[in-house]
């Protein structure tokens, strides 16, 4: 059964060999008795060719492929015919007239058309996932697969080069503070007790550094019971890092040098030798989001004070009332519609806004809006110049809180930038947001929570104003690297010191008993000398996905969950036996 060769090998130096390839039947077209075959593995695909003027009988075999048979074929490698060449395949300058076949295994008709493009793949994911064996089969997902494969390569050969261990911490832990539900994992022999799978690593690589290994690094499976989206999975990976007597600094520079020389290698490009920085507050006013989409500019501008003098009541209430306006120029976009218009008005309705109000910049710099009554020249001129808009643009503005006229501002930047076609996906633009706010307070729970995590440090020059209690104006020793507007991974300084992290938690609202069962020995390590620490983690998936410009991570992983958290295939969740819940001390009350 041995192969000479492997379906995307051969070429026109070939020509005149005897080859033996085995592979999977692409295609078969039948031309006036001769019969071609596309055969496919891993590698590639092959033109076979069974023509019976050469070996009399092998028609008739051959004539029993049907798609996705596994055969072995022997035969003599030729030149294509002029005219019959396929420029698009490795292969495409010859063929092979095979004089032996073997049907190694017949297949039914398959479900999913295997040899189509990506782009014409529409049968519903379930579908999709439920044949993921086969679905795995297409050449573009099995290229996805193995570009991650290779990344993966070049991390672990990046971080050994710089002294990292690659450590293993347990998939059975306790619960750890992430912010996501975690997944419970009931303990047999400890009656009412559980494990939770790890939200990320966070606690045992920490005390990694308290232990003195100075340097770890693992690709490490998280599991988050949260809503699911296209960039987000329940169970995924990170390459996880944490690093001892560091500050931000020094973990910035170090990604920023794992850019270039991983990511650049890979996907061959020069990212910039230092990734631009952005501190969140700039984020979040210029680019309505901590993760900005830098591949184009639209900038958002605060207009509140030239909105607060105008006579527009939507505007007046909204500043009366503490709230802002910001405004964005459109770029090119004064000829969009009344309907368009009403679209964007509705988009930006699900992010929280009441309404958009819209501006049209005329040739010489007229601005012609709805609410002109509302305003004088100099205040339309002040928008106008505030927004930067010119001539052929057209002013969109948002007015509410603060938090809301920004997200839905973003949202609204994003959806421009779509209608325009101003994402191109060939166009990489990194940066690292800094300067988080330490604390952000919850509408539901009515209390600050943690923006990242209790263990995140607060900037040394904050210390003293958290310490203060003043939570407002406290910000972290965290950041994200984003890539065209995905966050691929984020990271902090971690606290250090007991009794920082002592205030932290009562900062928080926890309890000295709280503190105890929650992170009893965490905190307890931190008593035996911990050295300054701090680390990273990026999305395995996420990385891999956004560079190669796809908005889902699925295709980046061999057997994903679908957007419910099941797999179509083997059908888990599932129920179980009863014997098996009694083992585990668990019975089931389901809602009615
Ligand atoms: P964080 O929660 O930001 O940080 O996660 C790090 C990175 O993991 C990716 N990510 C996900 N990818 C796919 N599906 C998900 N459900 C999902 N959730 C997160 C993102 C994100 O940037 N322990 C900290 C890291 C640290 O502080 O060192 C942590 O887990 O790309
Ligand atoms: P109304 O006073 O609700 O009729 O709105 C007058 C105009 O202001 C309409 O064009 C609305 O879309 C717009 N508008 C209303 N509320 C807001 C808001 N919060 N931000 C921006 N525009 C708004």
């Amino acid at each position: 059964m041995k192969r000479t060769h492997n379906c995307g090998a051969l070429r026109l130096e070939d020509v005149g060999k005897t080859v033996s390839l085995a592979g999977w039947v692409d295609r078969r077209r039948d031309l006036g008795g001769v019969i071609f075959v596309d055969l496919r593995d891993k590698y590639g695909k092959t033109q076979i060719v069974f023509d019976p003027k050469y070996y009399a009988g092998i028609y008739a075999t051959a004539e029993a492929l049907r798609n996705e048979y596994v055969i072995t074929v022997t035969g003599t490698v030729q030149a294509r015919p002029e005219g019959m060449q396929n420029d698009k395949l490795s292969t495409g300058m010859i063929d092979v007239r095979i004089n032996a076949l073997t049907i190694l295994n017949a297949s039914e008709n398959p479900p999913l058309a295997i040899n189509d493009p990506k782009e014409e793949c529409r049968e519903n994911d379930d579908l999709r996932l439920r044949y993921r064996y086969l679905d795995l089969r297409r050449p573009w997902i099995q290229k996805n697969l193995i570009l991650k494969s290779r990344f993966l390569k070049e991390v672990h050969d990046f971080f050994h080069a710089n002294g990292f261990e690659d450590i293993e911490t347990p998939v059975l832990c306790k619960s750890t503070p992430e912010g996501a539900r975690d997944y419970l994992v009931p303990s047999r022999v400890n009656p009412g007790k559980f494990y939770a799978l790890p939200q990320s690593p966070q606690q045992y690589k920490q005390l990694l550094m308290i232990a003195g290994m100075d340097r770890y690094y693992q690709i490490a499976k998280c599991f988050r019971d949260e809503d699911l989206r296209a960039d987000r999975q329940p169970e995924f990976t990170q390459i996880d890092v944490e690093m001892s007597f560091v500050e931000q600094d020094d973990i910035i520079e170090l990604f920023d040098r794992f850019v270039t020389e991983v990511i650049g290698k890979v996907w061959g490009f020069t990212p910039p030798k230092t990734i631009r920085r952005m501190k969140y507050a700039e984020a979040m006013l210029k680019y309505g989001s901590d993760k900005p989409d830098l591949r184009f500019d639209l900038e958002i501008r605060d207009v509140s004070s030239i909105a607060a003098a105008s006579e527009f009541g939507v505007f007046k209430n909204v500043i009366a009332s503490g709230g802002v306006v910001r405004g964005i120029a459109a770029k090119g976009c004064v000829d969009f519609t009344r309907k368009q218009i009403d679209d964007l008005t509705a988009y930006v309705g699900r992010y929280g806004s009441k309404g958009l109000v819209w501006m049209r910049v005329k040739e010489g710099g007229e601005v012609e809006t709805q609410v002109g009554k509302f305003f004088t020249t100099e205040q339309l001129n002040a928008l106008r110049d505030a927004t930067g808009a010119e001539a052929g643009d057209m002013m969109f503005f948002i007015a509410g809180n603060e938090k809301m006229a920004a997200n839905a501002m973003g949202q609204l930047r994003l959806e421009i930038a779509r209608l325009k076609n101003l994402m191109d996906p060939s166009v990489r633009e990194f940066v690292w947001i800094t300067d988080f706010p330490m604390f952000e307070y919850s509408e539901t729970e009515g209390r600050y929570m943690s923006m990242h995590h209790p263990f995140t440090s607060p900037m040394p020059e904050h210390l003293e104003t958290m310490l203060s209690g003043d939570l407002k104006n406290c910000n972290a020793q965290a950041y994200d690297l984003v890539l065209n507007g995905v966050e691929i991974g984020g990271g902090s300084v971690r606290i250090h010191n007991p009794q920082v992290q002592e205030k932290v938690f009562r900062l928080l609202g926890l309890t000295e008993e709280q503190v105890r069962e929650k992170f009893g020995f965490f905190v307890d390590a931190f008593k035996y000398g911990a050295p300054p620490h701090g680390g990273l983690a990026f999305g395995l998936d996420r990385v891999v996905a956004t560079l190669e410009g796809f908005d889902s991570i699925r295709d980046f992983i061999a057997f994903p969950k679908n957007t419910s958290a099941s797999s179509p295939m083997d059908q888990s969740p599932s129920e179980v036996e009863l014997e098996q819940l009694q083992d585990i001390h668990i019975s089931v009350n389901l809602p009615k």
